[in-house]
């Protein structure tokens, strides 16, 4: 039985259902990869939790904190209130960083620095948070790279989505010609709601009394999410490096009902759609609203999915899309990414 001795930082909506699903999947992964995940220590606002034996941290006892609205630094014993993520990583023995904080992109902290002592201790990192990747994906996949270690980040574009790893594994010797997607869920659920006669405020005010979209939805109304999603597909699988400076974004704030019922006299469907596009030997990357036609398979991706379409030289056209209402699946996609470290 090989052991997996992880640090997880942030144990938020996705960090407490990660943990649900590696107690869940614990037999599974035991008996089909031989793989034992321990949780070596945690961190969130509060502070950390540093296991003190083999066994780990248990992770029923760091789910009742975390529900009780607690900090993992008041765990009994093992709580260490205030101490940093970068503190943990220079203490604590482990081999994978699971970086689940919260996304900011003006710093990308705390997450970009402990993603790079991460690496520089020659750990792995598999990462939900899109905010380093969009600041520093050429620097981050270098750094893996002459470590000989895993960055893997599947959960970072299209939550459960497995957008990044049939691009990479996939499609690996094909030539991207086209990327298409609706890879921003809010955006995607207001639209819908509007094409069934909402307006945008009532749309949005729905949205976000469901809690789809924050109270500030400006990342996702303006077309930010989406370009930020962009910004990694573009590094990772275009092989292009990308910051946000080389997208031309426009969100959906300018769309109104009359537009959307136009289009529809029109037999099409109004979708946020971001996109690469191959000019040249480089690529044209925009997020804008975009008339589709009835007949394309991104027109049916509705409230609650996600879409994507790859148009290949020599793999042909893949269409994939998720129904997403939670977010299991993109804590699913960090446990996916967990047994990847240790697969190949
Ligand atoms: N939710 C989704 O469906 C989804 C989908 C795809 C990607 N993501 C990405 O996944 C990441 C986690 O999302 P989430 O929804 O779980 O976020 P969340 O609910 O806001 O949780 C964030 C966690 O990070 C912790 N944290 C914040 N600042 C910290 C610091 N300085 N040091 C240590 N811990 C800190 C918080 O601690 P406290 O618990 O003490 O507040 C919390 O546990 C984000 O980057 C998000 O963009 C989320």
């Amino acid at each position: 039985m090989r052991k997996s001795r992880l640090v997880i930082i942030g144990l938020g909506n996705v960090g407490r259902r990660l943990l649900e699903l590696m107690e869940l999947k614990r037999p599974l992964l035991q008996e089909r990869f031989g793989l034992e995940l321990v949780v070596a220590a945690a961190s969130d606002t509060s502070g950390a939790a540093l296991a003190s034996t083999d066994a780990g941290l248990d992770a029923s006892v760091l789910l009742g904190l975390k529900r009780a609205g607690q900090g993992v630094a008041l765990l009994p014993d093992r709580g260490r209130p205030g101490m940093s993520p970068l503190d943990v990583l220079r203490l604590v023995d482990a081999d994978v960083l699971v970086e689940l904080s919260l996304t900011n992109l003006k710093d990308g902290e705390p997450g970009l620095s402990a993603i790079r002592a991460a690496l520089a201790r020659g750990m792995s990192v598999v990462t939900a948070n899109k905010g380093p990747l969009v600041l520093a994906y050429p620097e981050l996949a270098e750094r893996a790279r002459s470590q000989r270690v895993k960055l893997l980040h599947s959960a970072t574009v299209t939550g459960g989505l497995p957008t990044l790893n049939i691009g990479q594994r996939d499609l690996g010797a094909a030539v991207i010609e086209e990327f298409e997607g609706v890879v921003n869920g809010t955006t995607n659920y207001i639209l819908s709601r509007m094409a069934e006669g909402q307006s945008y405020a009532e749309a949005l005010k729905h949205a976000q009394d469901i809690g789809m979209a924050e109270a500030d939805p400006t990342l996702d109304v303006d077309g930010w999410d989406a370009a930020n999603k962009l910004v990694i597909i573009a590094n990772a699988i275009l092989r292009r490096p990308t910051t946000l400076k080389d997208v031309t974004v426009e969100g959906i704030r300018g769309v109104t009902a009359q537009d959307l019922q136009k289009a529809r006299e029109h037999g099409k469907v109004v979708k946020l759609i971001a996109r690469a596009e191959k000019a040249g030997e480089d690529y044209r990357l925009t997020v804008r609203p975009t008339h589709l036609d009835k007949t394309h398979p991104l027109a049916d991706v509705g409230a609650g999915m996600m879409g994507i379409i790859y148009h290949t030289d020599i793999n042909g056209t893949v269409f994939a899309s998720i129904e997403e209402h939670d977010p299991y699946p993109t804590a699913a996609a960090v446990l996916r990414d967990i047994v990847n470290v240790y697969r190949d």
